[in-house]
């Protein structure tokens, strides 16, 4: 099924230089298409929308401070199976039970910093579109 996904480089994918290595690896999945994509930096305002659903646990607070320390990449992906495919790629949300291959798996090690954020259902992708891309999407 055709759909899509909101996919975020953290601000730790963007300071090592892995934007580039992280977007290649999206391009070359078939049919798969980067239909909007912007580098910015993430207000208060902004995450709280975003992590909503995490208010309360004990690492929303670190979360945010972490995800407001740098720009982002926030990517729309559109195609077949998009929002498993990137989770998948992705790989689990600890880097160290990901596995090689996955973006986690092969460059992550903690919890927070784990380079990417995909959409984890249609619901979220939708919402978290017209957080990002608001009147886009
Ligand atoms: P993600 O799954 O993209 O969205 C929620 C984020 O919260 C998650 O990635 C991690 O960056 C962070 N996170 C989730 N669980 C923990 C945890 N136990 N400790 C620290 N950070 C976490």
């Amino acid at each position: 099924m055709t759909s899509r996904t909101l996919v975020l480089l953290k601000p730790d994918a963007v300071r090592r230089g892995l934007i580039g290595e992280i977007i290649s690896r999206i391009e070359r999945k078939a049919g798969w298409t980067i239909s909007a994509l912007e580098m910015r930096s993430l207000d208060q305002d902004t995450l709280e929308q975003h992590y909503g659903e995490h208010k309360g646990k004990p690492f929303y607070e670190p979360l945010v401070e972490f995800m407001a320390s740098g720009p982002v990449v926030a990517l729309v992906v559109e195609g077949e199976r998009v929002i498993e495919g990137l989770r998948a790629l992705a790989g689990p949300t600890d880097p160290i039970a990901a596995a090689p291959g996955s973006i986690r798996g092969d460059y992550g090690v903690i919890v927070r910093e784990n380079l990417v954020h995909a959409s984890d259902s249609e619901e979220s992708a939708e919402r978290e579109l017209k957080i990002f891309f608001p009147g886009r999407f």
